[in-house]
């Protein structure tokens, strides 16, 4: 039986159906990205800790900054490329490492690395990737990739897992600092998801999560095994390899000069997405005493909060040599996978390139406090 001619209105709707894009738009990602999940994975994705006092306030802080154009400056091309610790990328932005993104979509941390290296974008990978690290390394040619790495119990697993990245080709290492344990997640146990209990590890069946919060009675608690990360494990993990160190979870000035006297060449001013101490204070709030704390001794990067171009630029002008993204590209996932992920990516760095326009200057290099103003009667954020 022949089947029926297509009418031109059948083709159009067919054509338009295959030329849509996942996500339309970057305001879309994280609709379509928690419409995808399953409500046990939304809850552990979405969730920070307690009340999510910090997780709100890394979106407000950025309500906090004007950004101030120059006009009438006549700039015909607009270059987001730079440089982290060395090696050059599409933009000053990258993918901060997020846990079990096979739970997120079947295309996994695979996925996303394969749209992060065709983009020429920077992601970090977590020690608790549901892809084996050597993997994800395997799916796409060199280029630039990090691993995040989380004290074991034992120090001799902690740097075993350091000389499997450093095998693997990962050009450096992102020790979380802020994760002694794991925060109070009401969302995420509210929403039934059971961290490490039900959730393979990739990186193999010896490899653990943080210890999960405390729970029973007091006054006394304490830790049934070893392996908090310490001032002197990052002094062995930076001798035990020729991988840069990069320190995740940093919040004061203090704690990142430390960290650069011993020898860290990044610091990475994060709260872990709110995920941990709640009310500590909001990544893009700590940036400036920490920029300039460190002053040029090392780079120093953030994440929590940025969705937009503009906040990029914010981000850029308090003196972040690049801006980490954990949510939004794991929404991207969830929504189109690595396709997703694909067209997060162009879509953030269409709109940086856009803003940065727009706001008059032509390289995101020498970007400074002077393309900000305070917003005091800013409302943004949830
Ligand atoms: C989290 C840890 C596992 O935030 O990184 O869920």
């Amino acid at each position: 039986m022949r089947s029926k001619p297509e009418t031109a209105r059948t083709r159009a709707s067919r054509l338009s159906r295959r030329s849509r894009p996942p996500i339309p738009t970057l305001g879309d990602v994280e609709r379509r990205g928690r419409a995808a999940l399953p409500e046990s994975v939304r809850g552990y994705v979405d969730g920070g800790a307690a009340e999510e006092r910090t997780l709100r306030e890394n979106v407000a802080a950025f309500g906090r900054w004007a950004l101030v154009p120059k006009v009438l400056e006549g700039h015909d091309e607009f270059d987001l490329s730079t440089t982290i610790l060395g090696t050059e990328v599409a933009a000053p932005f990258f993918l901060s490492p997020t846990a079990y993104q096979r739970k997120v979509h079947p295309a996994g941390e695979r996925g996303t690395a394969r749209a992060a290296a065709r983009a020429g974008i920077l992601a970090v990978f977590s020690t608790l990737s549901s892809d084996r690290l050597e993997e994800i390394a395997a799916a796409v040619p060199p280029g630039p990739r990090w691993f995040q790495l989380y004290a074991q119990p034992e120090i001799d697993a902690t740097l075993e897992l350091v000389g499997r990245a450093q095998r693997a080709g990962f050009s450096a290492i992102v020790l979380t600092a802020d994760t002694p344990l794991l925060g109070s997640r009401d969302r995420q146990g509210r929403s039934g998801f059971a961290l490490a209990a039900s959730v393979p590890i990739g990186n193999g069946p010896n490899v653990v999560s943080p210890p999960r919060p405390f729970t029973g009675k007091g006054p006394r608690y304490r830790f049934t095994t070893p392996g908090r990360p310490t001032w002197a494990m990052l002094e062995r993990i930076r001798e035990s390899t020729r991988l840069p160190l990069v320190v995740k979870g940093i919040l004061s000035p203090g704690d990142a000069l430390r960290a650069v006297e011993l020898g860290a060449r990044g610091i990475l001013v994060s709260n872990h997405g709110g995920r941990q101490l709640d009310r500590a204070p909001a990544a893009l709030d700590a940036l400036p005493g920490v920029v300039d704390a460190v002053a040029g001794r090392a780079e120093v990067y953030m994440d929590g909060g940025a969705r937009r171009g503009s906040d990029l630029l914010i981000a850029l002008a308090l003196g972040a040599r690049a801006v980490g993204l954990g949510r939004p590209p794991l929404w991207a996932l969830a929504a189109a996978g690595e396709a997703g992920v694909e067209r997060f990516l162009e879509l953030l760095s269409a709109e940086l390139a856009t803003s940065l326009a727009l706001l008059g200057r032509r390289s995101v290099q020498g970007l400074d406090r002077s393309a900000l103003a305070p917003a005091p009667t800013a409302s943004r954020g949830p």
